[in-house]
């Protein structure tokens, strides 16, 4: 399952905003055409429609989206993300998706981004730390990728895995988890329409710390199951490893729904402290997505399926 991907790079890499939009007026002064499907962070999403079960709860301030990361590639202080991933190449880059599904393939970027039409997504995000967010996604729901490849009868889980280049990411031997980041996914969790890939948010392209170019995000499960940058989708019959749980089994689980009730060994998960707020707030079960989700859990004892 954890096989490298190296995708063929050929930009020397993604280009900063600033001279993304000099170079933009530069070919337009000169007459010359962009390279169709070059997708920088930063860029400007069009025809983005709103999309459904978003909060009108205050949004996280960009700054604080952009430069408070978890991305343990390029290190595991919350500032270095933003500082050591801008070099990050994510063009090209290719997805994929195999498996248990009778049309297994590869998608590439410009693919992906028309699979389904694009939508903003503004929901909660529950850290298993203890701090939230609200952010505003750019994204379609997962199920809109699964389906191209028509899953198979035998599918029941669904498998991720991050991008990993040790020479673009030299931090990451200093992360204590074993790369490529792994995740999964039940099918039908999978399936569910409030979990998607995340192309984008506040309204452009996503920055490379928050997992450029292709990321997922689950809004009921703890943040550390939105995997990002992500080269690699597999259909399995079986449940699939975790970085996490790898890395600490007792502490965290395959399902990791956001849940009150159940305490990290550690700490408590009853509380937490919204990016911005003093005051503590109480956490809400499934991240108060619960009118959606809980039924996929109907029956299921969410203490031993932490
Ligand atoms: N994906 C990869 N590849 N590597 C990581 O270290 N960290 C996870 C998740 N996805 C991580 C990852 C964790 S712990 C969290 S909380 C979220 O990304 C953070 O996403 P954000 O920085 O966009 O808020």
């Amino acid at each position: 399952m954890l096989i490298r991907h190296t995708p063929d790079l050929s930009y020397s890499q993604v280009t900063p905003k600033e001279a993304y939009l000099n170079r933009r007026r530069f070919l337009a002064a000169s007459g010359a055409a962009l390279v169709p499907g070059m997708l920088f962070a930063g860029t400007k999403l069009n025809g983005v429609g709103k999309g459904p079960f978003g909060t009108t709860e205050t949004q996280t301030p960009y700054d604080a989206v952009t430069t408070y990361n978890n991305f343990y590639e390029f290190g595991t202080d919350k500032d270095q993300p933003a500082k050591l991933a801008r070099g990050f190449r994510t063009s090209p880059w290719t997805v994929a998706v195999e498996g248990d599904a009778a049309k297994p393939r590869k998608f590439d970027l410009d693919e992906v981004m028309k699979l389904a039409p694009l939508e903003e997504r503004i929901y909660r995000m529950r850290c298993v730390e203890g701090w939230s967010m609200v952010i505003p996604w750019i994204g379609f729901p997962l199920n809109a990728l699964l389906k191209q490849v028509e899953p198979t009868s035998k599918a029941k889980f669904v498998t991720f895995e991050s991008f990993y280049d040790p020479k673009q990411m030299p931090q990451a031997r200093y992360g204590g988890l074993p790369f490529p980041y792994v995740e999964g996914l039940r099918l039908d969790e999978a399936m569910h329409p409030l979990a998607i890939l995340a192309v984008g948010l506040y309204g452009e392209t996503l920055p490379n710390q928050n997992g450029a170019p292709l990321r997922l995000v689950v809004p009921w499960k703890y943040g550390f199951k939105g995997i990002k940058s992500i080269v690699k989708i597999r259909l399995t019959s079986k449940m699939p490893q975790t970085t996490w749980n790898l890395a600490n089994s007792r502490e965290y689980g395959f399902y990791s729904n956001v849940n009150p009730e159940v305490d990290h060994p550690r700490w408590s998960q009853a509380k937490e402290r919204r990016i911005g707020e003093f005051f503590k707030r109480n956490t809400l079960k499934f991240n108060g997505y619960g009118d959606q989700v809980a039924g996929l859990y109907a029956g299921m004892d969410l203490k031993a399926n932490y």
